[in-house]
């Protein structure tokens, strides 16, 4: 069964602020099946590049990591945002493409030479993502992919990452 997951994406005009066009992931999450059907395909992605860690920033990159990973019987870490994260930590600042943040991982996170899915349910600019990546390796993870509800073609997100293999399952 194949199922046009595009139906289940709500577009919010001048959210969070004018001129950004949101696109909301909350109803495919909202439906069992179309929730299934797009983590099924990260699943299939991530098997393809024999992932051993997915690491997702947050908050949504939770919700799509950690099914992905259930699936799999791999880990999940959590990117999270400041003051967030008890032990010891390593820190990326990015710009986002309504604001600045700054992201960090536990220090014992990635074991050195894991194969690292990095996962979140968007990308725009690809500030975040970015900054997820750049902890991975700083940890000595191997990123071996990059995948993603939606891609924004027009913030470009895209050349942020091109030394990196990206899925995403539908486009803007
Ligand atoms: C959103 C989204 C991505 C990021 C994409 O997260 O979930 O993580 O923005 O934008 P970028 O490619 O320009 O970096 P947000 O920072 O709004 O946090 P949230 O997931 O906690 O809502
Ligand atoms: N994160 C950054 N830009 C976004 C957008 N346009 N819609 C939803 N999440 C976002």
């Amino acid at each position: 069964m194949s199922i046009d997951l595009t139906k289940y994406i709500a577009t919010v005009p001048d959210y969070p602020e004018p001129g950004v066009m949101f696109r909301d992931i909350s109803p495919l999450m909202a439906d069992g099946d179309a929730y299934r059907y797009a983590t099924d395909q990260l699943v299939d992605y991530a098997r393809s590049k024999n992932v051993e860690m997915i690491v997702g920033p947050e908050a949504r990159g939770f919700i799509v990591g950690c099914p992905v990973a259930y699936e799999l019987g791999v880990g999940f870490a959590p990117a999270r945002k400041e003051g967030k994260l008890p032990r010891e930590t390593v820190k990326a600042t990015y710009d986002l493409e309504y604001g600045k943040s700054a992201l960090y991982l536990h220090k014992d996170a990635i074991k050195p030479g894991q194969r690292v899915l990095v996962t979140d349910d968007l990308l725009a600019t690809g500030g975040t993502i970015s900054a997820t990546i750049q902890l991975v390796e700083e940890l000595g993870g191997i990123v071996v992919g990059t995948a993603f509800i939606i891609e924004l073609k027009d913030l470009h997100g895209r050349d942020k990452i091109k030394d990196y293999d990206l899925f995403s399952l539908m486009e803007f």
